[in-house]
């Protein structure tokens, strides 16, 4: 447990927390008002972070973790293994069904830091997901 919140720390700090919350000036949340911070980390040790991107079509709003996730894979870096989260109001906050959604195409063992000290497992989180294997 220990390992995971240091884990999780260290995510938090190397990049969403760095420089005093630069990242979350860059997020565009003018209709929730919520800030959403996302990291996450791939098989190579890069690390990878989003925040929320809102739109006045609401349904067109991106969450962090989509970002971040669409950043690394841009890259090349499709061997995500954990992810962390914060939000501006302190409270604990978990991907939405989209992100899971999203997360799971590329590695559905990936952790999920939470605020709160928790680490989920996201096949536990995601049980019956759609995927690939469906296709053919
Ligand atoms: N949001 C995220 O960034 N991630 C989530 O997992 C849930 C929600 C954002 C989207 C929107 O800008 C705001 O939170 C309120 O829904």
């Amino acid at each position: 447990m220990i390992i995971f919140i240091e884990i999780r720390n260290r995510l938090l700090h190397e990049s969403i927390n760095r420089g005093g919350y630069e990242k979350f000036k860059k997020i565009y949340n003018p209709y929730s008002g919520l800030s959403v911070g996302c990291a996450l980390k791939t098989s190579s040790g890069k690390i990878y972070d989003g925040v929320n991107i809102e739109n006045s079509v609401f349904g067109l709003t991106m969450c962090a973790e989509r970002v971040a996730v669409f950043k690394a894979v841009f890259e090349g870096n499709v061997d995500i293994e954990e992810i962390a989260l914060v939000a501006s109001t302190g409270k604990p906050i978990y991907p939405c069904g989209a992100c899971r959604q999203v997360l799971y195409e590329f590695n559905p063992n990936t952790k999920i830091y939470s605020s709160d000290g928790k680490t989920l497992i996201l096949l536990e989180i995601l049980p019956f997901a759609f995927s690939r294997d469906a296709l053919s």
